[in-house]
């Protein structure tokens, strides 16, 4: 029989000594023909040798561990065979390699695609029977457990709720805040409009976040009576045709009926040089009343069968409509309601930032306002915006959440909010702008990347996306600028420093070549090396010169003529003097420190 028969034919094991090592003793041969099905499984595992990835490690478990299913096709027998042969003449290796994967943990080798969440099934396990409330971050899980993965979505979600509606801050027993006193100012003067058919108006003034749309909404949720309610911006209507237009559309809305003149065919409903061009007004169902009949329409308000507030957002920019025409006629409107004439009230609540807006109006337009102003103020105390942002995170799940869930997320975030570096960045963060809507882009970003890997807030993600919520450096190069030119910003910084704003490069030059001769006639050394200046040659401070301007670092100050030599044109410094402090450190080149330090 040749040896192509006998390997198809012949049992395995004879085939196998012949294949893969036909010269070898007979003693090899014996050792392989003596392997009964049980005692293969453990040879199996030492005849690989050590798997490179954890795939390949898997497929060793696969055949050897009891828990994962043997494979399902067969290896190749030639193969096989060949592996047989080694594990003979590689014994010793081969103990060690079976030692070696007895002692690897069990999860490191992912089987399959069930097994492969083992490790998280096992943490479930120790969740189950064995959880311990975590006191600390340090005793915080690294990865969250299987079953607590839903909460993290479900606290993902409350926190988004409350950041778009933040809840209110209590103020400290002993001081009353600004934004208190002027709810309670601007609730008692709608409910005098509502509840007695008053007719005010007043104005309400604070800085850009500090509150007032949310004080106005407020207010007027409180109100028993639901009244008709009239938002008007000045960024939107920015002249009063299409301030009246927007009433009469939001009136018609609210009312259910058109209170404008029937006839549809008026000439300047058609014709208005100032009309928006963006206005789709094949939409428009409501007829417009000419300018003449504005005030005609704005005196129909206290008629209607419920009262009227009108919040004009923006106040500052009405007072730049032609003749003031709008907030003559609701002032004097407000003005002229009068209670138990049988009419319903009105109220205008004016909402600025402009402390001057009183000064923008005329003089027949203020004296018909009640001169009412209300003030609102941003958060004074950083400790308020760390609690603003304590209480937006840990806004309650409104789902059944497993128990463990909420002392887990209240150690996180307490130890987020405790950290060092989370206090600075709101530190900072609070003293460039205190508009709380500032603090809720910020976390957005930072409950946005929270995953189950990652699931806690951390001070690395704060400072990742308050750096997106801020300008990106005008000059990130500067650190990484070549000798000479770093060199001529350093003289520009010691002309600033001694009142001369603007310089030409033979100036820069002149400096430049003053410190090289200060710095070389006393020479210092530091641990061995000199630390005088180099220097460098006309030529190539001149080109560094060109680029710094090209790069906009040094920026001409008047329009170039052809009458003045490049050398003599006057240019200014960019970057002012932290940023070009904060380079120059980052550089750590002693001689240009120092340099620097003198200026
Ligand atoms: N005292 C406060 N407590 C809680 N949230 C506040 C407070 N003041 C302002 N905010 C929040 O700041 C954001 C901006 O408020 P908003 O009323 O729109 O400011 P403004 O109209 O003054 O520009 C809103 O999300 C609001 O919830
Ligand atoms: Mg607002």
């Amino acid at each position: 029989m040749d040896e192509k028969d006998e390997l198809t034919l012949s049992p395995p094991k004879k085939r196998s000594v012949r294949a893969a090592t036909p010269n070898s003793p007979r003693v090899v041969m014996e050792c392989v023909e003596i392997l009964t099905p049980s005692k293969t499984r453990p040879r199996i595992i030492v005849q690989h040798p050590i798997p490179a990835s954890p795939a390949a490690r898997a497929h060793t478990l696969d055949s050897s561990s009891p828990t994962c299913p043997p494979p399902k096709t067969p290896p190749k027998r030639g193969r096989h065979l060949q592996r047989k042969a080694k594990i003979v003449s590689d014994m010793p290796q081969v103990l060690v390699l079976a030692e070696t994967l007895q002692q690897a943990p069990e999860s490191e080798f992912n089987c399959s695609a069930p097994a492969a969440r083992q490790p998280k099934a096992s943490l479930r396990r120790k969740g189950k029977t064995a959880w311990k409330l975590p006191t600390s971050a340090e005793e915080l899980p690294h990865t969250l457990p299987v079953e607590l993965e839903p909460c993290l979505q479900l606290q993902k979600h409350a926190i988004m709720r409350s950041l778009r509606d933040l809840p209110d801050i209590v103020a400290q027993d002993d001081h009353v805040s600004a934004n208190a006193t002027a709810y309670e100012q601007l609730s008692n003067l709608l409910r005098g409009t509502v509840l007695r058919g008053e007719g005010n108006s007043c104005l309400l003034i604070g800085p850009r976040g500090s509150g007032k749309s949310r004080l106005v909404e407020k207010a007027i949720k409180s109100l028993p009576e639901k009244p008709i309610i009239i938002r008007l911006s000045g960024h939107a209507q920015h002249n009063d045709r299409l301030a009246i237009r927007e009433i009469a559309w939001q009136l018609a809305q609210q009312t259910g009926r058109s209170f404008l003149p029937s006839e549809s065919n008026s000439p300047s409903d058609v014709i208005d040089p100032d009309e928006n061009p963006f206005l789709d007004s094949s939409e428009t169902t409501i007829v417009l009343p000419p300018p003449a009949h504005l005030l005609a329409l704005i005196s129909v308000i206290p008629t209607l069968p419920r009262p009227t507030i009108i919040i004009l957002d923006g106040f500052d920019l009405f007072a730049a409509h032609a003749r003031q025409s709008l907030l003559y006629c609701l002032l004097d409107t407000a003005q002229s309601c009068r209670v138990g004439s049988g009419t319903k009230g009105i109220a205008i609540v004016g909402v600025t930032t402009r402390v001057d807006t009183i000064n923008l109006l005329e003089k027949r337009v203020k004296s018909r306002f009640s001169g009412r102003m209300l003030r609102t103020s941003c958060l004074s105390e950083l400790q308020q915006w760390v609690e603003l942002a304590r209480s937006a995170l840990t806004a309650p799940v409104s789902e059944d959440v497993p128990e463990e869930w909420p002392p887990l997320w209240r150690v996180a975030v307490d130890s987020f909010l405790q950290h060092e570096k989370v206090i600075e960045e709101f530190k900072e963060s609070f003293s460039l702008t205190r508009d709380a809507r500032t603090l809720c882009r910020i976390l957005t970003t930072v409950v946005m990347n929270l995953t189950p890997a990652l699931p806690y807030p951390s001070a690395e993600k704060l400072a990742a996306s308050t750096g997106i919520q801020r300008c990106p450096a005008r000059f990130p190069f500067l650190a990484s600028l070549p000798y000479p030119a770093i060199c001529l910003c350093i003289a520009a910084v010691h002309y600033q420093t001694s009142g001369h704003n603007t310089f030409t490069f033979e100036m820069l030059h002149e400096a430049f070549r003053d410190q090289v001769r200060t710095s070389q006639s006393a020479p210092v050394q530091i641990e061995g090396g000199g630390i005088g200046m180099m220097r460098c040659s006309r030529e190539v401070l001149a080109g560094a010169f060109e680029r710094l301007a090209t790069q906009r670092v040094f920026t001409p100050v008047a329009a170039p003529s052809l009458g003045t030599a490049k050398e003599f044109v006057f240019y200014r410094l960019v970057p002012d003097r932290f940023e070009l402090k904060r380079a120059v450190e980052a550089m750590g080149q002693t001689n240009l420190k120092k340099w620097f330090s003198k200026a």
